[in-house]
């Protein structure tokens, strides 16, 4: 081959070159430009194959035609890279647009369950008066369910709560008062101390019966606690929820409390049942290593659905596992 026909191959490859670089309309396309032009064995390696039966005067004249020509092409290729990348990104932001014009979703609202609801309430109030919230286990051993309670073996107030029995010896709690010994286990007085959660009978359901259900437990340990300090919180508490309310106590009988006593408030007319109280019995605090010599203490335990029903004037225990979004949504 000539110097002259070699020109002209070069520049031949070059305008093709410059003419598949600005149709290349992706990335990916104009690659493939790249590798067939500037490649190993692309276009312009291959022209420059034919170099060999040039003199050697000859030989850097198109050496220098070469690399001209391959810098005009790279710097091509990088425009015309840059070009389609700005595209692309201006083409993504144009998709990704919101269109303020467009009619919305209906996201239906959720709504607090009423014993939820109930529970933040308390909690609420709890919190407002310095107790702490704390939680224990659903399956208990009957350790913390009874023993320590001062519910002795073969004591007839475990048939009060008809327990439900696990295969291996353990059983799910009865009441949320498993919280008393747990939580006095491992920490010292003085305490105040609020409990939440759910607890298990083997009662029949009916309207006012659940397996499953709640409670609420409160109880305050210090140096000279006294029933007073008891009646106080009690009546400040169910005044802060229900309003100015009439409120009496009952003398009761619990294992974990003595005295113990159940409280009533007057609802519609009648005497309604909220809750059990009394003073930690000195056998509970001697379970947990608190010596009842120095320290004495109140405990109160009551029952969410209980209260959810009174407050919210439901009739059966069963609509609030229902799960009737038309029951649900009145609240
Ligand atoms: N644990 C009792 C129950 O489930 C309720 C109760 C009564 C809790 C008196 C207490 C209490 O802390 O002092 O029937």
């Amino acid at each position: 081959m000539s110097l002259s026909e070699i020109e002209s191959q070069l520049s031949a490859v070059q305008q093709r070159a410059t003419e598949d670089i600005s149709a290349a309309a992706r990335l990916d396309e104009l690659d493939k430009v790249r590798v067939k032009y500037l490649g190993k064995k692309g276009d312009l390696s291959q022209v420059l194959g034919g170099m060999g039966k040039l003199s050697a005067e000859e030989r850097p004249q198109v050496g220098k035609l070469a690399n001209e020509a391959k810098t005009a092409l790279q710097s091509q290729l990088e425009a015309r890279k840059a070009a389609l990348q700005s595209a692309a990104i201006s083409a993504q932001i144009a998709a990704e647009t919101v269109d303020v014009t467009m009619p919305g979703v209906y996201q239906p609202q959720g709504r607090i369950h009423p014993i939820n609801s109930i529970i933040d309430q308390i909690t609420d109030i709890f919190v407002g008066l310095g107790y702490t919230v704390a939680q224990s286990q659903e399956i208990e051993s009957d350790y913390y369910n009874f023993e320590a309670l001062n519910f002795l073996p073969d004591h007839p107030a475990r048939d009060m709560q008809d327990t439900l029995y696990l295969p291996n010896g353990q059983l799910m709690r009865t009441h949320t008062s498993n919280t008393q010994i747990r939580y006095m286990e491992s920490n010292e007085p003085p305490m105040r101390v609020l409990a939440s959660g759910r607890c298990y009978r083997r009662d029949t359901v009916d309207a006012t019966h659940a397996a499953v259900f709640h409670q609420i437990e409160f109880f305050a340990v210090d140096k000279s606690i006294t029933f007073t300090d008891l009646r106080g919180t009690v009546q400040l508490f169910l005044e802060a929820l229900f309003g100015d309310i009439e409120v009496r106590f009952r003398p009761s009988y619990f294992p974990f409390t003595e005295p113990s006593a159940e409280v009533d408030v007057r609802w519609q007319g009648q005497w309604l049942e909220v809750m059990g109280c009394g003073m930690i019995d000195p056998n509970v605090l001697k379970a947990v290593g608190a010596d009842p010599e120095i320290y004495s203490g109140f405990a109160a335990g009551l029952g969410v659905e209980r209260l959810a029903m009174v407050q919210s004037e439901i009739d059966d225990i069963r609509r609030l596992y229902s799960s009737d979004l038309r029951f649900l949504k009145q609240f």
